[in-house]
């Protein structure tokens, strides 16, 4: 589970989008180049490299990061994972503690939900979406993604509500919303953070 690994596996990738050349011979193919993301690491890079962080974190090998007790009261995090491109978390969420409304700044974001059931909300350019993540489900968050994440209230589970996140590259800064009565998004403060939510 290193971005080592993931950067193996996209040079394995046959290359999409490809535009043939005009003047070379037809092997003279050149990839398009996807110069407007800030990291060469995919959204599914991103949800492959967390579904291997929940394997990893149920398989034992990041016990010595894990609390004795979980909090029931407070969010927690603790960082698996981190290199220039890449930094994975696993978060808890307890109920009744939102994240706000927040970007991620130029990074790109993924999570897969290790334990229990999130609710997420994102904003959809005019409105709020919700959406349910329990256990073994994925979501992926583009540029630009704004949304608020929090322990899902309907459903009762045994044990700790746990996810994986993966960003790239890393987090350097998140941008917080509101939603103002126009129906639209009010930005009221930018944080420079290498920690999420
Ligand atoms: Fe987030």
């Amino acid at each position: 589970m290193t971005s080592t690994l993931a950067r193996a596996s996209i040079a394995a990738s046959p290359p999409k989008n490809v535009t043939p050349s005009t003047r070379g011979p037809a092997t003279a193919i050149a990839p398009r180049t996807r110069t407007h993301l800030p990291t060469h690491l995919r959204p599914a890079d991103l949800l492959r490299i967390t579904d291997q962080g929940v394997a990893d974190v149920l398989d034992g090998r990041h016990d010595t990061l894990l609390p004795a007790e979980w909090d029931t009261t407070h969010r927690w995090s603790t960082r698996l994972y981190a290199d220039d491109d890449l930094d994975l978390w696993l978060i808890s969420w307890t109920p009744g503690e939102a994240t706000e409304l927040h970007d991620h700044a130029g990074s790109l974001g993924a999570l897969t939900v290790l334990s229990g059931s999130l609710r997420e909300y994102h904003w959809t350019g005019d409105d709020l979406a919700v959406r349910v993540l329990d256990a073994g489900d994925q979501a992926a968050f583009p540029l630009g993604w704004v949304h608020d994440v929090v322990n899902n209230p309907t459903v009762e589970v045994t044990g700790p509500t746990l996810s994986v996140h993966a960003y790239s590259p890393p987090l350097t800064a998140m941008s917080y919303y509101e939603v103002a009565d126009a129906g639209h998004l009010r930005r009221t403060r930018t944080v420079l953070t290498d920690e999420p939510e």
